[in-house]
């Protein structure tokens, strides 16, 4: 196997967006996370209570079937924001670390977690702050959903909503359009199909005991969306999609419409008829066609895989080249799909405010 050692390197793509820009700082053991919006417009009216739901809804320590660690998530607003509403300067603002145990990952000092980010990091960089899993921990996307929260409040009339729709084996089996978004916020697994909820949460029960985990979907449906946002042809709607939700932690697939079910149909069967009005019959297109969004409601589906960290015996690498048996310790998620929901809300909140704003641009150049 050809190893490239390039220790020392600089870590580079902490920002993602064009005009509306989220920068991320932090490790999951350090004092703060934090980031800075740049590019957010002026004179939006900023809902602090909104920001701070959507950080209980990602928080640890929430429900029995999540990470045990306790924080409070409170954000700290620095800049940016004055009389409750964008001034168009940077928004910095920092999320402080309060309940770090660092003890618990002195273990993994010296080894390398399977699956776990732990020896790219070190390989890298030739340095890995170990505690936690340091930047590679899903607590930097805590600075997401500060950032998405408030482009959702960019684009208000647009309405995201996502929501579990498997665990393990266990799935809904049934359209979005038969489902009532407004349960998926009163059970811990953050489904709107209460049966299978409850199957789910059981499941993750069972998980949690055998000291193992499991992965999950996440389907997000994105609703009153404008004709005309994304831009052929490398910054496809879809493409960005991808991408945001690519980069969340863990996430191993993404397919939007018809996705990897349209690989098996024919494309009369496949073809979204028009009515008169230019709305589709069906919508297998998922509300983008040609990386253009087409007013349909856009719906993807994103694959979490089975996070890595077993609080069981495994095999583990060390740093001097040798297999040992390591029992896994710490606070760690069985299933992390009922706290990536709002992840994935705040990604999708981020792709759309900032193609909003590029397609008001592009208008306003013609
Ligand atoms: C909400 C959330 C919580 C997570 N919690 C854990 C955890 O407790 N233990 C763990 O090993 N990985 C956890 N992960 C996943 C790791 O951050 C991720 O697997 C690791 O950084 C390696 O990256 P990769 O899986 O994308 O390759 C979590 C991910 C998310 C989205």
């Amino acid at each position: 196997m050809f190893i490239f050692v390039q220790n020392n390197s600089d870590m580079a793509g902490n920002s993602y967006g064009t005009l509306f820009r989220i920068t991320t700082f932090g490790e999951s053991h350090g004092e703060a996370l934090g980031g800075i919006i740049d590019g957010c417009p002026a004179g939006i009216q900023i809902d602090l209570d909104a920001i701070q739901k959507e950080m209980q809804r990602r928080k640890p320590g929430q429900s029995t079937i999540v990470t045990q660690r306790k924080e409070e998530d409170e954000v700290q607003f620095l800049s940016g924001i004055f009389e409750g509403k964008t001034t168009g300067t940077p928004i910095g603002f920092i999320i402080p670390n309060t309940n770090q145990k660092s003890d618990d990952y002195s273990h993994i000092k010296d080894t390398y977690r399977p699956s776990h980010a732990d020896y790219v990091y070190e390989k890298k960089y030739g340095i890995r702050d170990y505690r936690g899993g340091g930047r590679s921990s899903a607590r930097e996307t805590a600075s997401r959903v500060v950032a998405g929260a408030i482009a959702k409040q960019v684009i208000s009339e647009i309405k995201i909503n996502a929501f579990v729709s498997s665990v393990g084996e266990i799935f809904i089996d049934k359209p979005y359009q038969d489902l009532d978004f407004s349960l998926t916020e009163t059970n811990a697994v953050r489904c709107p199909d209460l049966a299978s909820a409850e199957k789910m949460e059981a499941y993750i029960k069972e998980i949690k005991k055998q000291g193992d985990t499991v992965g999950g979907t996440i389907t997000c449906v994105i609703q009153n969306v404008p004709i005309g946002l994304g831009e052929p042809v490398f910054d496809k709607l879809h493409a960005e999609l991808g991408k945001a939700m690519l980069s969340i932690n863990a996430v191993h697939g993404f397919e939007y419409g018809s996705g990897f079910c349209g690989a098996r149909m024919k494309g009369s069967e496949h073809n979204d008829l028009y009515n008169e009005d230019g709305t589709t019959k069906s919508n297998l297109s998922g509300g983008i066609q040609g990386g253009i969004s087409n007013g349909m409601d856009i719906y993807f589906r994103v694959a979490f895989k089975p996070v890595a960290t077993l609080i069981q015996k495994q095999e583990v690498l060390t740093n001097q080249n040798t297999i040992i048996e390591q029992q896994g310790k710490g606070r760690h998620d069985p299933c992390v799909v009922p706290r990536a929901v709002p992840i994935v809300e705040a990604m999708a909140a981020i792709v759309l405010a900032d193609f909003y704003l590029i397609n008001k641009i592009n208008k306003s150049n013609y």
